[in-house]
């Protein structure tokens, strides 16, 4: 299977799970980058007016996969912005994908992805991974947002959620590994 990985990362954690499964599936890896540094500030604007940021490469660059691979973080519930050009392309240049993120999770799931990938896409995903920074943390205290904001995922947390993914990718397609 011809398989893309598209990553955007702000902090890290998406980009070091990206590299890890597109190593495991032995698949093109592209990582999303932006003209000039992204801020918080930014970050709210996007989010709040539903704006479209510019983005390197090019959504044409996503042509011609059997599967795209999205990676990157939930922002306020929502697939984070500079994903966005790439999921709508997906309406003129329909394709199978699927979305894969490791986020915070301090107030339980993102329930709203399904909605905003379809809605952004006009397609369904064939897989939507949701993993929460909260499940790597221990359990003895209730995890709020700021336990999860800084945290780095590290080596052991990388193969335990690229394990946790393949499972859920394998079962979602199974000819991902053909
Ligand atoms: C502005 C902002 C909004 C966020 N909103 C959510 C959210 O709605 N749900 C969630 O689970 N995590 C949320 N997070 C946490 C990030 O998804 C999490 O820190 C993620 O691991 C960052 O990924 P990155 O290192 O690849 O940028 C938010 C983070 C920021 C900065």
């Amino acid at each position: 299977m011809n398989i893309k990985v598209i990553s955007y990362s702000f902090t890290g954690n998406n980009e070091s799970l990206a590299c890890s499964i597109a190593q495991e599936l032995s698949a093109e890896h592209i990582k999303v980058s932006e003209p000039k540094p992204r801020t918080m500030g930014i970050i709210i604007l996007d989010m709040l007016f539903k704006r479209i940021p510019r983005v390197q490469p090019t959504p044409e660059e996503l042509n011609g996969y059997d599967l795209l691979l999205f990676l990157g973080p939930v922002w306020m519930g929502q697939v984070a912005a500079p994903l966005r050009s790439y999921l709508r392309h997906l309406k003129s240049h329909p394709a199978n994908y699927a979305f894969i993120s490791i986020s915070g999770g301090a107030d339980a799931g993102n329930g709203k992805l399904e909605g905003d990938l379809e809605k952004r896409t006009g397609i369904k995903p064939a897989a939507i991974i949701d993993l929460h920074i909260a499940d790597l943390l221990p359990v003895s205290n209730k995890v709020e947002r700021k336990d999860t904001a800084s945290y780095k995922i590290n080596n052991n947390d990388i193969t335990k959620l690229t394990s946790i993914t393949m499972t859920q990718l394998t079962s979602a397609i199974p000819r991902i590994k053909g």
